[in-house]
């Protein structure tokens, strides 16, 4: 048994946040953010808009392109750290916005790796035989944690959602492997310090700007380029695989310079690493399953196709998959 992509979706709010607009509301240009990281623009979800407002659409979509009822669901896992509520699960939220009525649902919290955890999570259920169809969601509204008065850190996040739906088949097309990893010892170089249990909620940590991500930019920087190259590797050869096999890299897309480093130290070419970063900046759990769509919708996946996937996040969280499409 293995989990094959049936169907694929995303959704990206309408809202387009550009470099030329955040001159306007912090000591930052153009020329900083797109030399620093690549990022042209990013999209803002509207007021009314939630996580799991985008995350639905994005589930809707990747339904309708396998022309599957929701109720034939039996999973839903999302990777989210900014889910509408604390609790319970956003993915309790989807479940009932779509009427998936037959699944079960929860969140998964990985950061930046969400997605990657939540289809292991859904490739093991899956192959144990225990369900047919999972939905594996990513989905952020990081401009609701970003202080947009820190120019470190309000340059690099957008909103949105992508979504794949996996069936459990007999064959080799499908999710080929997973590696997952985590290191707590560095949990506050990319964080929310407050408002948890150990920080509960109160007027001074307001002030003091504790319920918006901070991040220490450049030590994350160097840990994820040697993590995301470490785990690429270990994925490829787990599987026999050279980079020469990947069709697509598919990298959690948090900055252009960590994405050239990594291709380039995984000897791949330029031409195998898809990059969106520019349009859409850092969606933390939801830039794999975008770009995963994106490629799918543009009619670029072959059946066949060996995508190899890896992200990094806080936690730190980091991991890898292979998908033979
Ligand atoms: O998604 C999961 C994990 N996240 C990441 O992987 C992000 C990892 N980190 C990064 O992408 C990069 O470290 C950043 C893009 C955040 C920063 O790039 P950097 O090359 O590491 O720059 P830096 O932090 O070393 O800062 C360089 C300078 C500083 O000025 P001084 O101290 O040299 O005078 C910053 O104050 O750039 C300044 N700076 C800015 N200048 C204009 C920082 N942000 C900005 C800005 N506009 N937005």
């Amino acid at each position: 048994m293995i989990a094959r992509v049936i169907g694929t979706g995303s959704y990206l709010p309408e809202k387009v946040l550009s470099n030329f607009d955040l001159e306007k509301m912090v000591e930052t240009n153009n020329e900083w953010i797109i030399a620093r990281t690549g990022i042209e623009e990013r999209r803002i979800a509207a007021d009314n808009e939630s996580t799991s407002d985008m995350a639905t659409k994005a589930a809707q979509r990747a339904l309708e392109m396998a022309g599957v009822s929701a109720e034939e669901v039996d999973m839903i896992v999302m990777g989210t750290i900014t889910g509408d509520h604390p609790w319970p699960a956003t993915a309790c939220i989807v479940q009932a916005n779509l009427g998936a009525k037959n699944a079960y649902a929860y969140d998964v919290s990985a950061a930046c790796s969400g997605f990657l955890y939540a289809l292991s999570a859904a490739s093991d259920y899956l192959t144990s035989g225990r369900g047919k169809k999972a939905l594996v969601i990513g989905a952020e509204a990081m401009s609701r944690i970003v202080d947009w008065t820190d120019r470190n850190t309000c340059v690099l996040f957008g909103d949105g959602a992508g979504a794949i739906l996996l069936e459990a088949q007999e064959g080799e097309f499908g999710v080929l492997s997973c590696h997952l990893y985590s290191d707590g010892n560095y949990f506050d170089l990319l964080y929310q310090p407050g408002f948890g249990t150990k920080v509960p909620a109160s007027i001074a940590g307001i002030e003091e700007k504790l319920p918006y991500l901070k991040m220490q930019g450049n030590e994350v920087f160097k840990i994820a380029v040697r993590s995301l190259t470490a785990v690429s590797k270990e994925a490829l050869k787990a599987n026999g695989m050279t980079s020469e096999d990947v069709t697509w890299f598919v990298p959690h897309q948090a900055n252009l310079r960590i994405l050239e480093a990594v291709t380039k130290r995984l000897k791949l070419v330029d031409e195998q690493c898809f990059i969106n970063v520019n349009k859409y900046g850092n969606t933390s759990g939801a830039t794999i399953p975008v770009a995963l769509d994106e490629i799918n919708r543009q009619g670029r996946f072959n059946e066949g196709d060996l995508i190899l996937m890896a992200a990094f996040g806080g936690g730190f969280t980091w991991g890898s998959s292979i998908i033979r499409w």
